[in-house]
C-alpha cells in the first residue's frame, strides 16, 4: 500500500482536544519503558530534546522518570503546545520548557542535546529527512537518539482492523485520525533506507503489531 500524507501540524482545537484526552497510557508507557531500556542501568542527567511532543504527556513522563533531566519539547502547533502548558504539573515547570517551532524552521535555545526522542512524529513529515536532519544538527558525538513511530500496515483493510481493535471505543474524531497517520506511516523498510540515505546507523526493531522503535548513538566522524 501507497503511503498517503496526512496534515503536518495537529492545530485543530476539537482534535488537540480528542487526541491529548485520549487514553495512550499503553503506547506511552512502552516507549518510556523501551527508553529506559535503551538508556540502560547508567540513567540520564542532562538536556533531552523531545520532538513532535504535542499534548506533553511523554515530556513530563520523562521528567519524572529522570529528576536530574532538564528537556526541551517541541511542536509546531500552538494549541498542542496551550495544552500542555496547562496540564504540565507545577514541579517539572523548571525542568520542561515548551517551545514552538517546526523541525524545518526553528531555532533551538540550545545547539546541542545528549539524548534526542520522539513519538508518533515521523509519520507526520511529509519529507521524513527533515527529521534525520534535525538531528544531526542539534545531536553532538554520542547524542543518544529514540524515536517510536507507526508503521504503514499491508493494506487498508489491516488498517481498518487496528483501528477496530485499538480505538473502537474512542470517538470518531480520535479513529479517523488514527486511521489517517496509519496510511501516512512508513514502513520499516522506508526508515532504513532513509538512515541509511542520511548515514545513521540506527536500530530498527519492530515493537508491536503497529510500532517500530528506531534507536542509536550519533558517531561524527
Ligand atoms: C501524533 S502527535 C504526537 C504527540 C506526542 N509526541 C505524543 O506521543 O503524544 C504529533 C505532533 O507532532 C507535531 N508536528 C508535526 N510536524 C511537525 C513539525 N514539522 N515540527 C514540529 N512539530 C510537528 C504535531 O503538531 C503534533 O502535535
Amino acid at each position: 500500500m501507497k503511503r498517503t500524507c496526512e496534515p503536518e501540524l495537529m492545530e485543530d482545537k476539537t482534535q488537540v482536544l480528542a487526541y491529548a484526552q485520549a487514553d495512550f497510557s499503553e503506547p506511552n508507557d512502552r516507549f518510556i519503558k523501551s527508553l529506559k531500556t535503551f538508556i540502560g542501568a547508567g540513567g540520564f542527567e542532562g538536556y533531552a530534546l523531545d520532538l513532535g511532543c504535542g499534548p506533553g504527556d511523554i515530556s513530563c513522563r520523562f521528567a519524572m522518570a529522570y529528576p536530574s533531566a532538564h528537556i526541551d519539547a517541541l511542536d509546531g502547533s500552538a494549541a498542542m503546545l496551550d495544552y500542555a502548558e496547562s496540564t504540565i504539573p507545577s514541579d517539572l515547570k523548571t525542568r520542561v520548557r515548551f517551545i514552538r517551532g517546526k523541525l524545518q524552521t526553528v531555532s533551538l535555545p540550545r545547539s546541542r542535546y545528549e539524548l534526542i526522542f520522539s513519538n508518533s512524529l515521523l509519520h507526520h513529515l511529509p519529507e521524513p529527512q527533515a527529521l534525520w536532519h534535525f538531528i544531526k544538527r542539534y545531536a553532538t558525538n554520542g547524542t543518544r537518539v529514540a524515536i517510536m513511530d507507526l508503521f504503514r500496515p499491508q493494506s487498508v483493510q489491516q488498517a481498518k482492523d487496528i483501528v477496530e481493535i485499538y480505538a473502537a471505543s474512542e470517538p470518531e474524531i480520535l479513529q479517523r485520525d488514527f486511521y489517517h497517520s496509519l496510511l501516512a506511516a512508513l514502513t520499516l523498510e522506508e526508515i532504513e533506507e532513509q538512515l541509511h540515505e542520511a548515514g545513521l546507523k540506527f536500530d530498527v526493531a519492530r515493537i508491536s503489531d503497529r510500532h517500530v522503535f528506531i534507536s542509536g548513538a550519533i558517531i561524527f566522524k
